[in-house]
């Protein structure tokens, strides 16, 4: 959704400390030494952040297929009726462009507030564009390991809140992500959850069907890019990932195998790859509508609504603590 605001105001947008030039570059670097990236350096460049939004606007389910767009607007039209004439703020977790959070907006105007929280400037000037027709929209880059503090920060606003966390929670580790986003809540509080799923009815065949949405050259111009900027040479690799996946889940996972030798410079290091050796870059586990309930539910988070595209490959899960 595209638009400009008819009464332009200056946008905002906040930056915690540790997404400034010389920590990232020094978090790049110490990711490279430990052979463990942040997934945020697929995304936190003007390049990244172009290739994954061109990736996602031709292949996501929630813009090619109109079930996919029917499951937000109805779990949207549970939060209106959560929360009746009342002023909200919404918070959009790892927003990206925010075009899903703008079509949340559209259904609670004028009464919500709305904050983009990203890794990538690029995204956020994004999400302010998609967002510009509503009052009362900023911007924060944060790292999603200084969502506790940020939210903290503001937890003197008593409005109540709905967290938005749509199209990433396949990229944690269940076991970190379910209990981060259930401290995240106040009582109140409304999470909704926006997710890449695998239908439970033909699990194995659907995981085939997907590994070959990432096993493509543009996805894999994407995966790689961040290392190619700074000079490897190399190949993409993605696979299917069961004995990675945690909780019976299985994922796609992506590795980069360089094929010569190669030092990286960053944050004035030198830090050696040899040919041969494999760099995890990336994985995305897929869910099914009764794993991601229940996976919730164990971390005390209580679905009072969920809908799926036709095919199962997306779902939306409104969330409020037990
Ligand atoms: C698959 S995109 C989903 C974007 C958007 N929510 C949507 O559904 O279209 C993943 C998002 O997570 C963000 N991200 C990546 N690493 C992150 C991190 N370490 N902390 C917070 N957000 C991160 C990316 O910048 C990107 O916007």
């Amino acid at each position: 959704m595209h638009g400009s605001s008819r009464n332009f105001a200056w946008a905002k947008i906040h930056v915690h400390p540790a997404e400034l030039p010389a920590a990232v570059e020094n978090e790049f670097a110490r990711g490279l030494q430990l052979r463990s990236l942040n997934p945020k350096f697929l995304y936190n460049t003007p390049g990244q952040a172009a290739l994954w939004l061109n990736l996602h606007q031709r292949l996501s389910p929630a813009h090619r297929d109109d079930s996919a767009l029917r499951a937000y607007t109805a779990v949207f039209d549970q939060i209106a009726s959560f929360t009746p004439d009342q002023p909200v703020e919404v918070i959009g977790l790892s927003a990206g462009s925010a075009w899903k959070e703008a079509h949340l907006l559209q259904r609670l105007s004028p009464r919500a507030s709305f904050t983009a929280v990203d890794v990538s400037l690029d995204l956020l000037l994004h999400a302010l564009e998609n967002t510009a027709p509503f009052p009362q929209t900023s911007a924060v880059l944060c790292d999603a390991a200084h969502w506790e503090t940020l939210l903290h920060d503001r937890a003197e606003r008593p409005l109540p809140r709905v967290l938005t966390f749509f199209g990433t929670i396949h990229n944690f580790e269940p076991a970190d992500i379910f209990p981060r986003l259930r401290g995240l809540l106040r009582p109140g509080d409304l999470l909704v959850v926006g997710a890449n799923l695998a239908p439970a009815s033909h699990y194995a065949e659907a995981m085939a069907a997907i590994l070959a949405q990432y096993n493509n050259a543009p996805t894999k111009e994407w995966l790689g890019g961040a290392l190619r900027a700074r000079g490897a040479v190399g190949e993409t690799n993605v696979h299917l990932d069961s004995a990675g996946g945690a909780d019976g889940l299985e994922r796609i996972a992506a590795d980069f195998a360089f094929s010569s030798v190669v030092e990286i410079r960053a944050s004035s290091q030198g830090i050696r790859f040899a040919p041969g050796e494999r760099f995890p870059i990336f994985f995305s586990y897929r869910y099914t509508v009764e794993k991601l309930t229940s996976l919730a539910a164990q971390h005390g988070l209580v679905c009072q609504a969920s809908a799926t595209s036709a095919a199962e490959d997306e779902g939306v899960f409104l969330f409020t603590l037990k």
